[in-house]
């Protein structure tokens, strides 16, 4: 052994080849923390000092090869001042360059994921050989970023400027053989040949059967391309690339501006280039905020892995009521491996729900997702019912009948009763207490909320509801199930609404207080689109449908008349009252036409103007400015509101329900983290103008103490 480090060690095998291994300690997977560069350092350091080397190789001693860079350091890396980023990445970047100056051949041995640093350290060899599960990729501008150790200099050099713009700018992982095919890696081997086939692969190199000096000549010379294809490659990606990912997320046009900027420069030069870029593009909030949600979809995940810690999946679920979501959840089920009895009191309804799941079903074999053969065994595993017959053999119940609490609480005692004892029964309720369902049950302990969101198969949130009763035990049963359906559960302590309700209603009585002060509802909708939301609160209220959001509103109010409920008559009643129901009978705020490819296209009509004119009380001036905050005080204060009264754990928790939940903007990581960087002093401030409407916009104490106390909801990492 030359080299023994804790990530790294350095060996030399038969012939003159040096291995270098990295191979993390006590970690699953390998990824660069600062402990993993600083020895990647030494290793090349020892490697420099061997005489008679022929070649290297760089390898995984893991059950992979590597994730990049440790992205839990990235926030405190953030911190750094442009200029002091720049000379960390061109102090890593020497390494990686010193890798690839070695004067003999390298080839690296892929055995798994290589992405972002792991792909560009594979890079820096001259060949890479992937196992055929392999995938590679540079996924940084989903992060906010751009590769920054030399991946926008060394990929575009060796796949050509097209591919490596659609590689950086999507931040796709590319599979082993698409990567071969483009030339980003020289071979595709069985898996656990991968060691031996690179090996093989720098004895070729070695005896001078592939031209390695030639291949690292054109990494490190400047890209052949002329003035004029540069200016047409890079100038219209970056025209498209800016369309699609849209102002708030400016990576993807940097890193092809990095590529650009770097093209007809030597490689040291190009490195420098995209140092800065890098650095300009790690001070952005957007970088801080999208490196925020992944910490907190990982804290997530480990938080669910607690939890289930000594729970059992469930082998076989049943869903009742075969209507929107109850169709939605059996599909779920069903094709995440969990087989599912669909119970309805209709036999029509049974047949909508296996039509509804064979359509979805149909679009993922249309776009090659899923194989004919797949498709029959997951509708075979959804049994339609009308009795509870086979309910002995359920280990997992959700109860998705209509939102009725007398009907709710006759249909659980019935299910319970045909039920195993150990069986967990959860109801899909929005808007009734999980604790007063537990009344009609006999075992409540193993009774729980289970909250989806429509469309199931697209929305990534279940909120997992614990009632007065619930054990913990089916609190992880909920979670497990949840996570074997592939969605994110988080766990949220029973109150109306749950998390994600309680805190959108005060948002839409913001909104029903902007009309009133003569607020146009389509100025609305687009000021709050332009903030981020993927729709504003008229539109949103039409998808959801009036009469849902009314009734909901109705239950909210009556719970919380201090901030949720309305004196006199508001938009959403009256809407409701004219039976415009929004989406679903084709008006609501807008009307709704097909377009070309039959989906619903709203249109502005003065119907909608006419209804919400008698509504308003006066006519204030108001900027967008005074918009966003109007809506999203509400949202903040009962966000606030839940924290402090338990519902959820911990702020990360509230910040991702809303980003998987309602679709709240990824680029400001949730409605703490917004809080946090607005300032709760600015925020309050603002506030205090709307205070003649009520507590809607009065801050907590608890939020008053903090505010003076100068602390923040995140205080440093994502939990
Ligand atoms: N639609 C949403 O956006 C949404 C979102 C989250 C939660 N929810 C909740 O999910 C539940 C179902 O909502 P939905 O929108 O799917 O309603 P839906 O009206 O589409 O479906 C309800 C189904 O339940 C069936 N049903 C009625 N009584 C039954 C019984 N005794 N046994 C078995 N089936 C019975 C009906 O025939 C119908 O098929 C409600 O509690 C609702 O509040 C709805």
């Amino acid at each position: 052994m030359l080299y023994q480090g804790q990530a790294f060690r350095v060996e030399m095998l038969s012939e003159g080849i040096i291995n270098v291994v990295f191979d993390l300690k006590d970690q699953s997977a390998n990824v660069f923390n600062a402990l993993a560069l600083k020895e990647l350092n030494e290793a090349l350091a020892t490697v420099k000092k061997q005489s008679g080397v022929q070649g290297l190789l760089f390898s995984s001693g893991k059950d992979g090869f590597v994730f990049g860079a440790d992205i839990t350091e990235f926030l405190q890396h953030f911190k750094k001042t442009e200029e002091e980023m720049k000379s960390w990445l061109l102090s890593i970047n020497a390494i990686f360059s010193g890798y690839e100056d070695l004067p003999y051949p390298s080839v690296a041995a892929i055995n798994g994921f290589a992405l972002g640093g792991g792909f560009e350290i594979a890079l820096t060899m001259d060949y890479r050989i992937a196992g055929s599960k392999a995938q590679v990729g540079l996924p940084e501008t989903k992060l906010g970023i751009i590769p920054g150790w030399g991946g926008t200099v060394r990929l575009p050099r060796l796949i050509g400027a097209d591919h490596a713009i659609d590689w950086v700018a999507s931040g796709k992982y590319n599979k082993a053989d698409e990567a071969l095919k483009l030339g980003a890696v020289d071979g595709v081997v069985d898996d656990a040949k991968t060691f031996e086939a690179a090996l093989t692969f720098l004895h070729r190199a070695i005896k001078g059967d592939v031209d390695w000096k030639a291949r690292r000549a054109q990494k490190t010379s400047p890209l052949r391309l002329d003035k004029i294809e540069s200016m047409m490659t890079f100038e219209g990606s970056k025209a498209f690339v800016a369309g699609m990912s849209g102002p708030h997320y400016p990576a993807p046009v940097a890193a092809i501006e990095s590529m650009q900027q770097g093209a007809r420069k030597t490689r040291d030069e190009a490195i420098t280039i995209e140092a800065g870029i890098f650095a300009k593009m790690a001070k952005t909030s957007t970088a801080e905020c999208l490196v925020q949600v992944f910490l907190g979809d990982q804290y997530l995940k480990k938080v669910a892995k607690k939890l289930t810690r000594d729970s059992t999946p469930t082998k076989h679920a049943a869903v009742l009521g075969a209507g929107i979501m109850g169709g939605g959840i059996a599909y779920q089920s069903a094709s995440s491996g969990v087989g599912v009895h669909m119970k309805d009191i209709t036999p029509g309804q049974l047949e909508l729900g296996m039509n509804e799941a064979a359509k979805l079903l149909n679009k993922l074999v249309e776009i090659k997702k899923m194989t004919p053969d797949k498709m029959a065994k997951v509708i075979a595993s959804i049994t339609p019912t009308l009795s509870y017959a086979d309910f002995k053999a359920c280990d997992f119940v959700v109860e998705a009948v209509v939102e009725n609490e007398k009907v709710k609480k006759a249909v659980l005692a019935e299910t319970e009763a045909a039920l195993p004892d150990n069986a967990v029964l959860a109801s899909n309720t929005s808007t009734i207490s999980i604790t007063k369902l537990s009344e009609g049950v006999k075992r409540p302990e193993n009774f729980i909320g289970m909250h989806f969101f429509n469309p199931v198969h697209k929305m990534p949130l279940v909120e997992i509801i614990r009632g007065k009763k619930s054990s913990d035990a089916a609190i992880a049963r909920g979670v497990q199930y949840a996570a074997q359906m592939g969605k994110t559960p988080i766990v949220v302590n029973d109150c109306p609404g749950f998390l994600v309700n309680r805190v959108l209603f005060p948002y839409f009585n913001g909104f029903l207080f902007l009309l009133e002060d003569g607020a146009d509802f389509q100025k609305v909708d687009k000021v709050m689109e332009k903030w981020g939301w993927p729709m504003g609160p008229a539109y949103l209220l039409d998808v959801v449908g009036i009469d849902t959001g009314h009734h909901a509103s109705a239950i909210m109010a009556a719970e919380f008349p201090d901030r949720m409920g309305f004196k006199g008559v508001n938009a959403l009643q009256v809407m409701y009252e004219q039976k415009r129901f929004g989406q679903k009978n084709n008006k609501g705020f807008y009307e709704y036409e097909l377009d070309k490819k039959g989906k619903p296209k709203k249109v502005v009509t003065e119907a909608a103007y006419s209804i919400v004119k008698p509504l308003i009380k006066q006519t204030a001036a108001l900027s967008d400015e005074d918009i966003v905050y109007r809506m999203m005080l509400p949202m903040l204060i009962e966000s606030a509101r839940c924290l402090e009264e338990k519902i959820v754990a911990s702020p990360v928790e509230v910040d991702m329900g809303l980003l998987l939940g309602l679709g709240f903007p990824p680029f400001r990581a949730g409605i703490f983290k917004w809080a946090d960087m607005v300032g709760l002093e600015k925020l309050q401030s603002e506030a205090k103008k709307w205070q003649h409407l009520g507590k809607l916009y009065e801050f907590t104490p608890t939020m008053l103490e903090m505010m003076k106390t100068n602390q923040k909801y995140h205080a440093g990492g994502a939990q």
